[in-house]
């Protein structure tokens, strides 16, 4: 970008030097080592103000893993992409940046743009698409938008870190070709059109070499061949070698104290081991970050006006609705008829799941279930809840029904600490502790409070972690010993199984009191202080067979039943992936008895990602609402009532299991072909000739829309549409590109372009979109170079990839 730099950048620039060359080698070193967890150094010698990172992507958690500072929880990352909206990312983005201002955070760890290449993707959810343009374009809307605000973003994880099993270690080997076309494509887009000051490198490997010293993509490419000029953080704990790393591009290695950086960069440079030009411009990238954010002296930050503030709730609301993809609507059976009975049923419909697992986590003040939505919205009486089936099959982190918090005490028993405790989990990493607390006298944590039982009956109790433990429920010691891990993994107590240890009798509605104490120790295999571990539980498990009978009467004396299906945290999250897409629990069960018994029968998914849906051509309406965020429920009412329509569409296929093209997220000897190719997502359903469930693009709102014509122009597309229904609505038209003559290299078609249109009853509007040249290349592996592939073309304007209303045909 250097030679599209402003004034303002040259004068930036400019501190930036004078700043860089007031430090010696210790300093510099040292600000590239991060200090604890999410901070970098304060360097008072040139006016530099510690720099401070903080989790999205779909908030912004703050430095502390704990409910003391709510974060407002927009939508899955799914969901946004659902949208087909970069302007509606762009505003979340502003949210967000008022988010990280409110919390002191300068940087926001998002957005997450590696591709849907499997659908078992454990952090799926958090992903946009399978579609590279689609991810592209969002994350460039999101991007802008934080930035706006002035604050930083670290667009992660570069790259193609699609999968979650081993992602430390794996080494996933990737064609020039589909790196190009696909796993790269969304970072060229957004670093074209959004300018990030940030990029995390992946755990992964790519082709032998691990990310985080990648000095081919990093430096080559981003850097050199696509301007980047931002900084380079790895992932946490992805930096392996000082001299690796450093050389391959790496500026930041997180999290500290103890990194591959610091003292052992300045020892690695006088040693002659590293270049101090090197360390040098990896500097200057960190101070340059500073000097956009504002927080050294001197400098003026990019953004000296702030946007207007942004009503958060508003806008989660808004995103969640306008996420929902509406994929079946048989006989107009939503929206519902006013004044008619509903039956809702299902687990997640009283205790929503509002965002996935992970390092996405962050605590809302409050979340709006879809029967507390539901409860709003309909007239008194109008609604019944029956539980159905629980997908929860089993042991979850505590969270209904306990007030917890967490006494820290010293060796001798004396509190020294306490804080609140979320759900039951504490995750303390590095100096992020309670205060008054340090490691050095921590010597026990306990978990302590009530539990307020909403059923009667045996409730399973269980510890998730590793070391010594005691349980207690209403005075009786149901555990003291020590949990030995089954598979040795560091990170066994955030991503491991709970284990059972009691099964106390309790009656709803009576409160005991629940005490687990963990004695405190660390593990030698992270290079850093952990205190984490959980209590979990189980209600009692009622005879299935009987749940689903009481669903199936309630949903009989209704006029419509919803049914909401869902996953869980240990079927969708960081850390792991998923083995098949089936709904966990007898859902499926749930939802046939209930179809037979009503054939008003509406289903809501409420899942990150795509789940097999063997019901679906049995019940009326299916509704996929993603991880809806906070408000989710209060968006779910608004649309099942009519107030507004669902306006999203698939951002990627949702088919069977036994059909997905590419289901292989396992390495064999710590290599994962991505033999596949090119061909991920639409672009390998529609190679193989395979039907999917919905496909890529689909989703239904509640007017209807005719086609009526589409001119190309060079590379502008018209395309006039009508809305033909009986209310007002948004279309969202897309257009595809397919090569006239088909080669069985490209895909058949690919997404080109797209646009939102809003219109009345009638009225006929007109979009225009700009089809971008890559859509014409392909990067050639003999020339190493994109090549325009000259030739004629279709262009397809429809409702989807497979709803293709019109076409008009062009030779370039
Ligand atoms: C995740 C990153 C995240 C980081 C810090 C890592 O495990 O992969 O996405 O930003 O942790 O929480």
């Amino acid at each position: 970008m250097a030679g599209t730099r402003s004034q303002a950048d040259e004068a930036r620039e400019a501190v930036v030097e004078a700043a860089l060359g007031r430090l010696d080698l210790d300093a510099k070193a040292r600000l590239l080592s991060g200090q604890d967890m999410w901070s970098l150094p304060a360097l008072p010698q040139i006016g530099l103000k510690s720099l401070v990172m903080s989790d999205g992507p779909i908030g912004v958690r703050g430095v502390r893993w704990t409910a003391d500072d709510p974060s407002v929880a927009l939508p899955s990352p799914t969901a946004l992409a659902a949208t087909w909206d970069p302007e509606l990312a762009r505003r979340a983005g502003t949210l967000l940046a008022q988010e990280a201002r409110r919390k002191g955070v300068h940087v926001l760890l998002a957005p997450t743009v590696n591709l849907h290449r499997s659908p078992l993707g454990g952090r799926h959810f958090e992903a946009y698409s399978e579609d590279p343009y689609l991810t592209g374009l969002i994350g460039a809307g999101y991007v802008n938008g934080v930035q706006s605000g002035g604050v930083g973003t670290t667009v992660k994880h570069f790259v193609a870190n699609d999968a979650e099993t081993d992602r430390f270690t794996v080494d996933n080997v990737v064609s020039q070709r589909a790196l190009r076309e696909l796993y790269l494509a969304p970072f060229e887009i957004i670093v074209e059109n959004a300018h990030p000051w940030g990029i995390m490198t992946a755990y992964n490997k790519v082709n032998g070499t691990t990310m985080t010293e990648h000095r081919h993509l990093v430096n080559e490419i981003l850097r050199g061949e696509w301007g980047f000029d931002g900084f380079n953080i790895s992932d946490w704990m992805a930096a392996r070698s000082t001299t690796g790393d450093i050389e391959g591009g790496l500026d930041v290695a997180m999290p500290g104290p103890d990194t591959v950086y610091g003292e052992a960069l300045a020892t690695a440079v006088r040693d002659g081991k590293a270049d101090e030009a090197t360390v040098d411009a990896a500097v200057r990238n960190v101070l340059r970050l500073a000097a956009r954010v504002g927080i050294l002296d001197g400098a003026d930050p990019v953004v000296t006006e702030l946007p207007d503030s942004v009503d958060g709730e508003a806008l989660a609301r808004e995103i969640a609705r306008r996420g929902f993809v509406l994929v079946r609507n048989e006989n107009r059976a939503l929206p519902l008829r006013p004044k008619g009975t509903v039956a809702l049923i299902g687990a997640a419909a009283r205790d929503a799941r509002v965002l996935g697992g992970g390092s996405a986590t962050v605590f809302p003040r409050h979340t709006v279930s879809p029967l507390d939505g539901l409860t709003a919205a309909l007239p008194e009486g109008a609604l019944t809840y029956a539980v159905g089936a629980d997908p929860n099959t089993e042991l979850a982190v505590a969270d209904k029904g306990f007030e917890l918090r967490a006494v820290c005490r010293d060796a001798e028993g004396t509190v020294i600490g306490t804080a609140s405790a979320p759900g039951g989990q504490i995750q303390w990493m590095g100096s992020d502790l309670p205060e008054g607390v340090t490691h050095d006298r921590l010597h026990t944590v306990e978990l302590t409070g009530t539990f307020t039982p909403r059923e009667t009956g045996p409730h399973t109790f269980g510890i998730k972690g590793i070391g010594a433990f005691e349980l207690t429920i209403a005075g009786t010691t149901y555990y003291d010993d020590v949990l030995r891990p089954a598979k040795d993994d560091p990170f066994i107590s955030f991503f491991g199984a709970p284990a059972p240890v009691g099964l106390p009798e309790l009656t709803a509605g009576e409160p005991v009191e629940v005490s687990l104490t963990y004695v405190v120790a660390f593990r030698e295999d992270i290079p850093m202080k952990v205190v984490g571990f959980a209590l979990a539980h189980q209600e009692p498990q009622r005879d299935p067979d009987e749940l689903i009978a009481e669903a199936v009467a309630a949903a009989r004396a209704a006029d419509t039943a919803v049914v909401v299906v869902a996953t869980t945290e240990r079927v969708e999250s960081e850390g792991y992936d998923r083995k098949d897409l089936g709904l966990p629990g007898r859902q499926d069960d749930l939802v046939r008895a209930v179809a037979a018994a009503n054939p008003n029968t509406v289903v809501i998914v409420n899942s990150g990602s795509p789940v097999e849906l063997p019901w679906r051509d049995d019940v009326a309406a299916v509704l996929l609402s993603w991880f809806p965020g906070q408000e989710g429920g209060t968006a779910l009412a608004d649309v099942l009532t009519g107030a507004h329509e669902p306006g999203g569409r698939l951002p990627t296929t949702w088919g069977s299991f036994t059909d997905a093209p590419v289901t292989q997220v396992v390495p064999a000897g710590g290599r994962l072909p991505y033999s596949e190719g090119v061909f991920i997502g639409y672009r390998a359903w529609e190679k193989e000739g395979r039907t999917p469930s919905y496909p890529f693009g689909h989703g239904l709102g509640y007017t209807g829309w005719t086609y009526e014509s589409v001119e190309v122009e060079g590379a502008t597309v018209r395309v006039r549409v009508r809305n033909s229904g009986e209310r007002a609505g948004r279309e969202v038209v897309q257009v595809y590109l397919a090569p006239g003559e088909p080669d069985g290299e490209r895909p058949a078609r690919l997404l080109a372009g797209f646009a939102s249109v809003e219109a009345a009853p009638g009225e006929s509007v007109e979009v225009t979109v700009e089809l971008p040249r890559r859509a014409f290349e392909i990067w050639d592996e003999m020339t190493m170079a994109w090549s325009f592939v000259k030739g004629s073309y279709e262009i397809q304007a429809g409702r989807s990839i497979t709803d293709r209303r019109l076409t008009a045909t062009i030779t370039v």
